[in-house]
């Protein structure tokens, strides 16, 4: 099954655990439809090698996704052991996020037979050194800011490029480093708008117009800095609702300092489209281990990249938690190229 917000690469994961699946093992698969909300009510499809012929490059899923959780449905958990009996599943690979990954853990604490796979463009999964997505959504977001450029020093502007990325700012920093940006706000440094105003009015002193401002979607300002963050509320898990802060700091930045400024939300283009070859590669790796996995019995763990291996880690060791992006890649790199 494959749950939570989709990122590329889901499909070749699938491919990669069918083919050995089949051809080595000899199992019989079934995909759940759309997350837990499959596991739970049976609606599934059989994967096989014909299946997934042709889906190495696709985006998406073919099995849908969905953010429910068991925890969602009343006696989830339950519904959920007892489809898995019907269905006489021996084994359930969980291809998900944080939310899934947790769900999986709870399930495996039930007594049944799972194994992890991280996924997510935020890259935010502790245990692994990637997640399969970020990078495309990476290449997409930097490729995406190369364009902004042009049109930044064409018209002397602020461009303001926000990214997705949650609660940790990975894709801003990698994004804002390849394509070299002005300035990276992420969660893990709160901003202060003031400062920023500042480096870019002396960036203009030195005659430099045109600046690229990435923000992470859950950037937020330092305490007792004047800034007002945008409330969208919270959905219906408690998580806060992100998106739109790019239009807040450019506002600020225009107020402040006069210059124009103009927003661009990236949004779910990131999530979008073909996996780079990277995340091919990963997904394929990360599928090829799950199934070994599952024939090995190695239940309750996640498959993870670690110095370039794929290892396995206890989902316990891994769920309610997240992975900040390197506090070293921010300031020991990401920082020398930031407007002084
Ligand atoms: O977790 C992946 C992600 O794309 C985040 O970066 C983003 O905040 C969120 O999902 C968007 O979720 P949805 O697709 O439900 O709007």
């Amino acid at each position: 099954m494959t749950g939570g917000g989709d990122c590329p690469g889901l499909n070749a994961v699938i491919r990669a655990v069918v083919r050995k699946s089949e051809y080595v093992f000899g199992h019989e698969l079934l995909g759940f439809i759309n997350g837990w909300d499959g596991v739970i009510s049976g609606e599934h499809m059989v994967v096989d090698v014909e299946r997934m012929r042709g889906t190495l490059p696709r985006g998406g899923t073919v099995l849908g996704s969905s953010r429910t959780t068991p925890e969602f449905y009343s006696g989830g958990m339950d519904k959920a052991v007892e489809t898995l009996e019907r269905l006489d599943v021996s084994a359930l690979i969980v291809i998900g996020g944080d939310g899934t990954l947790k769900a999986a853990h709870a399930l495996a604490e039930h007594g049944v037979g799972v194994v992890g796979v991280p996924k997510t463009i935020d890259n935010d999964i502790p245990g692994t050194e990637y997640t399969f997505g970020f990078n495309t959504a990476v290449q997409v977001a930097a490729d995406a800011i190369d364009r902004l450029h042009s049109t930044a020093e064409s018209h002397d502007r602020v461009m303001v490029v926000e990214v997705m990325g949650r609660d940790t700012g990975h894709v801003a920093v990698h994004a804002g480093l390849a394509s070299g940006a002005t300035l990276i706000l992420t969660p893990e440094h709160p901003f202060d708008i003031d400062d920023i105003c500042s480096r870019l009015m002396r960036r203009h002193e030195m005659n430099r117009y045109a600046s690229i401002i990435v923000v992470a979607e859950g950037a937020y300002p330092a305490e007792g800095t004047s800034f007002e963050l945008p409330d969208h509320g919270t959905d219906m898990w408690g998580h806060r609702k992100l998106g739109g802060i790019a239009h807040a700091v450019a506002a600020a930045i225009e107020d402040r300092t006069g210059f124009e400024a103009r927003v661009t939300v990236l949004g779910h283009v990131q999530r979008g489209g073909k996996p780079t070859a990277f995340d091919r590669v990963l997904s394929t790796r990360l599928g090829i281990a799950a199934i070994d996995a599952v024939q090995e019995g190695a239940f309750g763990q996640m498959v993870a990249l670690y110095n370039d291996e794929v290892v396995l880690v206890p989902l316990a060791d891994v769920v309610g938690r997240i992975r900040a992006c390197p506090p070293n890649l921010y300031h020991g790199v990401a920082s020398w190229f930031f407007a002084r």
